[in-house]
């Protein structure tokens, strides 16, 4: 499974570049806010320097509703690096988008999919990701994981290339389930990936380890 970070906030993509496990970037307009990036250039120089840090693929999402639109800043967001991957919203226009960048060879990440049949559309247009939003189906009492099993039977029952690429991950345990249940991507925040490392019992047994060595030593 690969492990992408969902954050625009070039310290933590750093942060989990270096601990060796980083697949991959993915942001958002509201992620690109957070950290104060706004007016075009200046977002355009920020998706330069994601892919200066990380040798993965890094999705950079288009504003644009409507057709035209999504493909003039597609080819834009495009041709800055090779690893970029024009985010483009489960709307019908982003699903001709999607068909035409898949044509022309532009790899692309279908997200906001609330829906199996949503992720059946990207990937029948041809999509390189598809993002299901786990953690917003759990905020309104449905099951999010849930979604990421359907999605998973469905491209394998015909053998779908679209990546299954589990998105609004707010925890370690998204992250656990979603390895059990075969999505070929996680995104999450740093927080949720670095909690991985955490049990007690590591802790105390090398807390242990450590004062055993020291009283052998004196
Ligand atoms: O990748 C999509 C993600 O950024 C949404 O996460 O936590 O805002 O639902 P969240």
């Amino acid at each position: 499974m690969k492990f992408f970070i969902d954050t625009a906030n070039l310290d933590q993509i750093k942060e989990a570049q270096e601990l060796g496990v980083l697949d991959g970037v993915t942001t958002n307009p509201s992620l690109m806010a957070k950290e104060g990036i706004t007016g075009e250039d200046n977002i355009i120089n920020h998706y330069k320097s994601i892919c200066e840090i990380i040798d993965g693929d890094v999705s950079a999402e288009v504003i644009s509703t409507d057709y035209e639109g999504m493909i003039k800043e597609g080819v834009i967001l495009a041709d800055l690096h090779p690893n970029i991957v024009v985010k483009v919203p489960m709307i019908k226009e982003g699903i001709r988008a999607i068909k035409y960048f898949s044509s022309i060879g532009i790899r692309t990440n279908c997200t906001l999919i609330f829906s199996v049949g949503q992720a059946l559309l990207a990937a029948k247009a041809g999509a390189t990701y598809v993002s299901p939003f786990i953690g917003r189906l759990d905020d309104i009492s449905t099951d999010g994981m849930h979604l990421i099993e359907e999605i998973r039977l469905v491209y394998d029952n015909y053998g779908y290339e679209t990546e299954i690429l589990a998105a609004s991950v707010r925890h370690t345990m998204h992250i656990v389930e979603c390895a059990k249940v075969g999505a070929d991507v996680i995104t999450a925040p740093l927080s949720a990936i670095t909690g991985l490392l955490k049990h007690p019992l590591t802790e105390s047994g090398l807390a242990q380890f450590l004062a055993d060595h020291a009283k052998g030593n004196n």
